[in-house]
């Protein structure tokens, strides 16, 4: 596991980018996923200025949805697909052809999650995996405990993510309480991983991650498992003894 601390937004901003474009160059189709949330925010921001710039190319990405709120369509302005339409495909020019879904309002959410597995089988995997880390350690919705073969499925959110999205939603009790997620094995499959974290409040949960022992009770914890993996934190975030 490599990582980098860095100081402020911009440079937090730039490295992200520079990571994600550097990986797109060197595969231009890369299979990639994107988390949604307050990390990556000025990260996306950073990669769509530089493609206005023509600096990067992401005609031949071809992306994965990361989760979704079960019983949220993709119109719905809570929904993650639709944030991640707004910050990330549309500026960027990726067409909902490159785009692989979960569709949290699908009539049958195993059927869609067991069809994201042979989808994502048949790509070859991820490529790249751009995640955040939650208060709670899940990665994507892959909520604690998770075990590292879990695959793509619906769960059931756990109160500290709950509480985290509530600002998203106008209150806890809002919040959908089921999400579908891309599972363990497909993100832990990930040949190229940015993990990306900032703030202080996610400083003890970055060190059980990185630093704290391999449990389904901090699932992103698997991360120190596998190779290709970059945690890009902000000096709030990163811990003193990982
Ligand atoms: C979002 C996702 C989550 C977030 C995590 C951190 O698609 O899958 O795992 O990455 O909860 O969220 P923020 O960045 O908002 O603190």
């Amino acid at each position: 596991m490599q990582h980098r601390v860095v100081e402020g937004d911009t440079e937090f901003s730039r490295a992200g980018a520079d990571f994600i474009v550097e990986a797109v160059q060197h595969k231009p189709d890369a299979v990639a996923v994107f988390a949604t949330g307050n990390s990556p925010v000025g990260v996306y921001r950073e990669l769509v200025e530089r493609y206005r710039r023509g600096e990067w190319d992401p005609s031949r990405l071809r992306v994965f949805q990361l989760d979704g709120y079960l019983g949220v369509g993709p119109d719905d302005s809570r929904s993650l697909y639709r944030w991640l339409d707004e910050a990330f495909l549309q500026p960027l020019e990726i067409a909902p052809a490159q785009v692989v879904r979960l569709p949290g309002d699908a009539a049958d959410p195993e059927a869609v999650c067991r069809a994201y597995d042979q989808a994502l089988q048949a790509a070859g995997g991820f490529d790249l995996a751009v995640l955040g880390l939650g208060p709670n350690g899940h990665i994507g919705f892959n909520e604690p405990p998770s075990l590292p073969d879990a695959p793509t499925r619906p769960v059931e959110l756990t109160e500290a993510s709950i509480a985290s999205n509530a600002g998203y939603w106008g209150g806890s009790d809002k919040v959908p309480r089921m999400a579908l997620t891309a599972g363990m094995a497909a993100l832990l499959g990930a040949r190229a991983t940015l993990l990306l974290v900032t703030g202080g409040h996610k400083r003890e949960i970055l060190r059980r991650a990185v630093g704290g022992p391999v449990t389904p009770d901090v699932p992103a914890s698997f991360l120190q498992t596998i190779g290709g993996v970059t945690v890009l934190a902000d000096r709030d975030a990163w811990p003193d003894e990982p």
